[in-house]
């Protein structure tokens, strides 16, 4: 399993070192939650900031854009060379076009789906993507409870990825821990995203990582 856990659990008065201690602690990737305070009621972080943060990080940025008017974003995102860019479908006119140009600007391209969501809205893009990212919580905050329908979502999506586009990875964020993180695994998740589990973990960073690998 790979972890990516979110800098929206870390301290942001720490937040160099907060990234610091995720990437020695063993993880795959940062994830990187942008929200803009209309598509979700929430506000967190632009370039400025993230710029900052992938100067400390040593493994490559997850972004998951959380955000009306995606292509804005992707453009403002791009220099800072994230191995992953996500955007939701919820929000986008033309996810295929997009998908193109996230491609086209050297970074995989990533579409999320909120809990409500069907895989089948990934029929006819699946085979332009490299990941999929399953929302196991209503995205805007930290620390929700883990939908558990999200499990039957990603083995039906499994089953997809298989017939249509084998390399594509599906991750899932919200709620993840040491618990649902086996039947995630078993549904056939390639990638799990955790905030709380990994930052408040009462033995530490490392510790968290190790278990839910
Ligand atoms: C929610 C974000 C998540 C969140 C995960 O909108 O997309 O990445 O930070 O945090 P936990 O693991 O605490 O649910
Ligand atoms: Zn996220």
């Amino acid at each position: 399993m790979l972890v990516a856990p979110s800098i929206l659990s870390a301290d942001f008065g720490h937040l160099a070192r907060d990234v610091e201690a995720i990437c020695e602690g063993g993880c795959d990737l940062v994830h990187v939650d942008v929200m803009d305070g209309h598509f979700v009621p929430n506000l967190t972080i632009g370039p400025v900031v993230v710029s900052a943060v992938a100067k400390a990080a040593t493994k490559p940025l997850d972004i998951h854009l959380m955000v009306e008017n995606n292509s804005f974003f992707v453009d403002l995102f791009a220099p800072l060379k994230p191995e992953y860019i996500s955007f939701h479908i919820e929000e986008e006119k033309h996810p295929h076009r997009l998908i193109q140009k996230i491609r086209s600007l050297g970074i995989k391209p990533s579409i999320v789906l909120n809990p409500q969501t069907r895989p089948e809205e990934l029929e006819y893009l699946i085979e332009d993507l490299d990941m999929v990212l399953l929302m196991s919580v209503n995205p805007g905050f930290g620390g929700q409870k883990f939908i558990p329908s999200v499990i039957e979502k990603a083995q039906k999506l499994k089953a997809l990825i298989e017939k249509r586009n084998p390399n594509c990875l599906i991750e899932v964020d919200g709620g993840v821990n040491d618990v649902n993180v086996k039947e995630l695994e078993a549904a056939g998740v390639d990638v799990v995203v955790a905030g709380s589990f990994v930052y408040k973990h009462p033995e530490g960073i490392e510790k968290a990582i190790a278990a839910l690998k």
